[in-house]
């Protein structure tokens, strides 16, 4: 039994035990006495009703009667008239026990079914929003793809006809170079026309990237490996940056994808962490095993944490949109193609960001 409800008997039990040796002790002399105390049997029979319902309020009013009967036939024997009265106390007693007990029992029941509807109302309206955020969230994709198809078709077009006149420029550059020699201002202009063209048919290449649906070679690859070669490619960009960049190397499962994209992934965060980050700042790479659960398959998630400028609210909202960029020479393809490539391969891409404390992005890959 549980405490509280010990703690009510023994405070009934003592009240009735009370009451009853007041009568006992009470001389008969003093009438007015005992009619008050006989009404007080009625608080501890009423309390017993609305803590145990029906049978608490009867067990505590029989109780009661066979403690006050003795008190009736031996003592108020002798006044047959107040006798009668007492006895029908008595059955009031009863009557008010069973009563009280129903009526409460009854209330308490009410009130159970009342808690049942609500936490049923409760249930139904959270999976409600469950499922209106899962609309919105296809929605947003459904939008992301469209944008993504109307792109597609008409980049296709422009970046090809881009891309030819880019390799007949490139190469007239290259063959008028041979004529001048390193010093020579225009040598130094053609240098920086072989760059800028080269910059030019990057952006091409990553917008068709973008826009082509991407082919998935599905080959085995640790990711480890992967991330190893990606530091140590960045490494000098860091270094020049002043930016530290450490690797937790972890025991990962093989993943099933594309190595170079999955590179080119990395190394779009990495990049992007670099830049945000100031001089002292770091970049760590975190990456763990996580075991299948929840309706999800088991997958590795590789955690990219910067103590970089991070992002304000409106910044982070637009990082994924193609050309989308807050950097002077950028072109605002890299998280872009980092998103679609994750995604062709089954997984998630989730980012965390604070600004001035800086930013977390989290991959997840199915295993
Ligand atoms: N780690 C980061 N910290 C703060 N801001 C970031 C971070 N990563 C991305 N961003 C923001 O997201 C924008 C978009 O990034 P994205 O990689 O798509 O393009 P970009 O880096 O600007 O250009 P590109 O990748 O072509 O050099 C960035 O301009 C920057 O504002
Ligand atoms: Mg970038």
């Amino acid at each position: 039994m549980k405490r509280s409800n010990l703690l009510r008997i023994l405070l009934l039990a003592l009240f009735i035990i009370g009451i009853s040796l007041s009568h006992y002790l009470t001389p008969l002399r003093l009438p007015m006495l005992h009619d008050i105390l006989q009404r007080l049997y009625y608080l501890p029979i009423i309390l017993a009703a609305f803590w145990f319902g029906v049978r608490g309020g009867l067990v505590s009013s029989i109780v009661v009667s066979i403690l006050y009967a003795p008190h009736i036939i031996f003592q108020w024997g002798m006044h047959p008239s107040l006798e009668l009265e007492k006895y029908l106390e008595i059955v009031m007693y009863n009557v008010v026990g069973g009563v009280t007990g129903f009526l409460s029992e009854r209330e308490e029941a009410r009130r159970e079914e009342v808690q049942r509807s609500a936490k049923g109302l409760e249930e139904s309206f959270r999976k409600l929003q469950s499922q209106a955020d899962l609309i919105i969230r296809i929605e947003e994709q459904l939008r992301r793809a469209e944008r993504l198809s109307a792109l597609g078709e008409l980049s296709a077009v422009l970046a090809h006809e881009i891309r030819n006149p880019l390799g007949s420029i490139r190469g007239t550059a290259e063959i008028l170079k041979d004529d001048f020699r390193p010093g020579d201002r225009k040598y130094e202009f053609l240098e920086i026309l072989l760059k800028e063209t080269d910059r030019l048919n990057r952006v091409v290449e990553d917008f068709l990237g973008l826009a082509r649906p991407i082919e998935v070679e599905r080959e085995s690859c640790d990711l480890m490996a992967e991330l190893r070669e990606v530091v140590s490619l960045a490494e000098g960009e860091a270094a020049s940056r002043g930016v530290r960049l450490n690797l937790v190397p972890t025991q990962l499962p093989l993943v099933r994808g594309d190595r170079e994209k999955l590179r080119q992934v990395f190394l779009n965060l990495v990049l992007n962490g670099i830049q945000a980050t100031g001089r002292g700042g770091s970049l760590t790479i975190t990456a763990a095993a996580v075991p299948p659960g929840n309706g999800a398959s088991a997958a590795v998630e590789l955690s990219f944490t910067d103590t970089g400028a991070g992002m304000t609210p409106e910044v982070l909202g637009r990082i994924f949109e193609p050309f989308y960029t807050t950097k002077p020479g950028g072109t605002g393809l890299g998280l872009a193609i980092t998103q679609k490539i994750v995604e062709s391969h089954g997984g998630g891409i989730e980012v965390a960001s604070e600004a001035g404390k800086g930013t977390t992005f989290r991959v997840r890959l199915p295993v």
